[in-house]
């Protein structure tokens, strides 16, 4: 398939939501931005909303398991996003806290508050306001389960853990003092924490189409993806299978 002249075409006439679901490590990000960059649509990292809103509580003090405290934080939180190309940055109080969200300890305080209710809840509403017009690929846990069931087109991506874990070393800022180890343990954990939930667990969608990234580049995931979506628009419907 020549990608660029068909990206243009699936781009223009049909509009697309696009789910992309999966466990940390799995190679979301990097194929969820390449995806949106090759349809021309904007890109959404519901993890990053997780991490702003995990950041702000410790930022602030704030005891999640206080309903109440909770309650009055995230009435008052002053969250908002401001696009960039291929992506958005994320302000909290009109700061730029977009690199700050990303250590080891907002991801982990990140993946246990984000079972709270009150803050599902609350960025179920934002998000779902960024999929209104469609033209988007997300990414996240409950993309294509709770957020948007609806979607044109589910993806779940899945690599083996150790491969998973070593993507996330290498991803960590320069200065965080954490070694491999570290990173591999605090991913199972974040696994186990997002998994067992009761409301909104990572799991893939009965109808998503399921790619295994452990030995694929995110460019090659990424062709696979192009090919899947435009025979899907030509069939006017999904393929049978669930892997590609
Ligand atoms: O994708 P990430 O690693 O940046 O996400 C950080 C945490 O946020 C993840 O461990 C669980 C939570 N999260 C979630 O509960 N639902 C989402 N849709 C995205 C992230």
């Amino acid at each position: 398939m020549n990608t660029d002249s068909t990206d243009n075409s699936l781009s223009m006439t049909n509009p697309l939501l696009i789910t992309i679901d999966g466990p940390a490590g799995a190679g979301k990000t990097t194929v969820s931005r390449l995806l949106a960059a090759r349809l021309g649509y904007r890109y959404l990292d519901s993890g990053a909303l997780y991490r702003s809103v995990a950041y702000s509580i410790i930022a602030d003090g704030i005891d999640f398991e206080d309903t109440e405290a909770l309650s009055t934080h995230l009435n008052r939180l002053d969250l908002s996003t401001r696009a960039e190309q291929n992506g958005f940055r994320l302000l909290w109080n009109k700061r730029d806290i977009t690199e700050l969200i990303r250590t080891p300890e907002i991801a982990m305080t990140a993946s246990v508050v984000s079972a709270r209710p009150a803050i599902r809840n609350f960025l179920l509403a934002v998000q779902r306001e960024m999929g209104k017009n469609k033209s988007l690929v997300c990414e996240g846990r409950d993309m294509g389960t709770v957020i948007f069931p609806d979607a044109d087109i589910k993806f779940y991506l899945d690599a083996d853990p150790r491969v998973r874990a070593s993507r996330r070393y290498k991803e960590i800022p320069q200065g965080t003092a954490a070694t491999l180890e570290d990173i591999s343990r605090d991913m199972l954990r974040r696994d186990k924490n997002d998994t067992q939930r009761p409301i909104a667990p990572l799991k893939a969608s009965e109808d998503a189409i399921l790619i295994d990234c452990t030995s694929i580049d995110s460019e090659n995931v990424v062709n696979q993806m192009m090919d899947f979506i435009a025979s899907t628009i030509q069939n006017g419907s999904r393929k049978l299978s669930r892997t590609i």
